[in-house]
């Protein structure tokens, strides 16, 4: 497991668009397992602006998403179908056909749940899984539990992550409770992982995945028994752990 220090978060949203960079330069026909929130849009950003200047061609690649909310289409500005879209798919030159988000809208999740892993069947492995990490310590929406989970499945939202969603919604009632999240079994087949962390608010969730013991109450904590971890964070995500110089 490699750890980098970036300064802050355009430091980290660099270092971390860098890498998914020179991975997509190296094996065009990467697959890019890709995560939503705050934490990758500077690096989608990033991405943009290398394509635009012929930097980067996507061509090739493939991506697979972490997860979606339940009930939201893609033409909903909340679903991550819409954010992938909006935040990078739309501004380079992938295949949309070959990018897969799960699809919230199928009434019955595990139905779902059993096509969205047939996709990661058909398609993967990833060669290189983004991933971002929840105050808690979530990977995807694979939330705190009493044993890691495998496939992808449904899950109720823990209360302080529909708290921390809130402030992409209008309100706090609005925040679905229910996603559909790749398992934690699938993240773990990834040939390489990014994880990538911004501010004080996840400096104990760092800490505790990566200086703690491997337990699912701590999803993340999984990811020390990964062979090619990378994890960028800025000063105030590793500001509870030690790193070694
Ligand atoms: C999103 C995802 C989540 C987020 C995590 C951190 O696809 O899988 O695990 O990565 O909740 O979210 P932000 O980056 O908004 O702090």
């Amino acid at each position: 497991m490699r750890f980098i220090q970036a300064k802050d978060y355009e430091d980290m949203s660099r270092i971390a668009a860098d890498i998914i960079a020179a991975q997509v330069i190296l094996k065009p026909d990467s697959v890019l397992g890709l995560a939503t929130g705050s934490s990758p849009e500077g690096i989608y950003r990033k991405l943009i602006e290398s394509y635009r200047k012929g930097e980067l061609d996507f061509g090739r690649a493939t991506s697979i998403n972490l997860d979606e909310y339940k009930g939201l289409d893609g033409e909903n500005s909340q679903s991550y179908r819409y954010y992938m879209d909006h935040q990078l798919f739309d501004f380079i030159n992938i295949d949309k056909k070959r990018t897969f988000v799960p699809d919230g809208t199928i009434e019955d999740a595990e139905e779902a749940c059993r096509i969205y892993d047939g996709i990661i069947r058909d398609n993967g492995p990833v060669t290189l899984q983004l991933l971002g990490i929840g105050c808690n310590g979530h990977i995807g929406f694979n939330e705190p539990a009493e044993e890691f989970s495998t496939g992808t499945h449904c899950v109720d939202l823990a209360e302080s992550t529909i708290s921390a969603n809130a402030r992409f919604f209008d309100s706090i009632e609005d925040v679905p409770r229910q996603a559909i999240t790749m398992g934690i079994g699938s993240i773990m087949q990834a040939e390489k992982i990014l994880l990538i962390a911004s501010g004080k608010s996840k400096a104990k969730a760092i800490k505790e995945a990566f200086r703690g013991k491997i337990t699912p109450k701590v999803p993340a904590s999984i990811l020390q028994l990964h062979k090619d971890v990378i994890v960028v964070g800025d000063v105030e995500a590793f500001s509870e752990m030690e790193l070694k110089q």
